[in-house]
């Protein structure tokens, strides 16, 4: 069946398969591969995108349920060959290791902060807890989230930046890039 909806700002109508998830929709039709596969099953928050608004694990949603919304990945989120505050915070304060939950954490933070639900590290905490990290230790990522709330973000960090960082030592290379683009 066809599916007409907005996916970052540009508009998308694309042919699928009713019983497909939104997840599959993006990652094998769209191109959207910032979006991550991780437990398939509504756990890890991984393939987390904002759908008008709203964080949504879209492994658990089917791809007709967004026909005439608002989808919103974190591929969107840089502009002008810059990272979105949010993101620059999740790089400069070690919110971001291995990068794999990056995607959905970033897109959750933003809803929360964006609705006013990011009011204290509790809260972030709170709003965060759909999304799992096995990597930092939530504490930066909290830190990254109150900072970009208080509007302490920098805005000038290269849309690159997150490839750069924590790249495991003996010259590997990271699981997933840091800022949520890739494979
Ligand atoms: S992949 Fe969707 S919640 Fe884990
Ligand atoms: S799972 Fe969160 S940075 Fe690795």
């Amino acid at each position: 069946m066809e599916v007409g909806f907005t996916l970052n700002g540009k508009a998308r109508r694309l042919d699928v398969p009713a019983h497909w998830t939104l997840l599959r929709m993006l990652r094998d039709i769209a191109g959207s591969t910032d979006v991550k596969h991780g437990c398939g099953e509504g756990v890890c928050g991984a393939c987390a995108v904002l759908v008008d608004g709203v964080a949504m694990n879209s492994c658990s949603v089917l791809a007709p349920q967004v026909d005439g919304a608002t989808v919103e990945t974190v591929g969107g989120l840089a502009a002008g060959g810059k990272l979105h505050p949010l993101q620059a915070e999740m790089v400069m304060r070690g919110g971001v290791q291995c990068g794999f939950c990056t995607p959905g954490m970033v897109l959750s933070a933003l809803e929360a902060v964006r609705i006013g639900a990011a009011g204290s590290d509790e809260e972030i905490r709170h709003s965060l807890a759909g999304n799992l990290c096995r990597c930092t230790g939530y504490g930066k990522i909290v830190d990254a989230v109150a900072a970009y709330r208080d509007g302490e973000a920098p805005d000038d960090v290269p849309a690159d930046a997150g490839e750069h960082e924590h790249r495991p030592e003996g010259g590997g290379s990271a699981a997933s890039p840091g800022v949520g683009v890739g494979h």
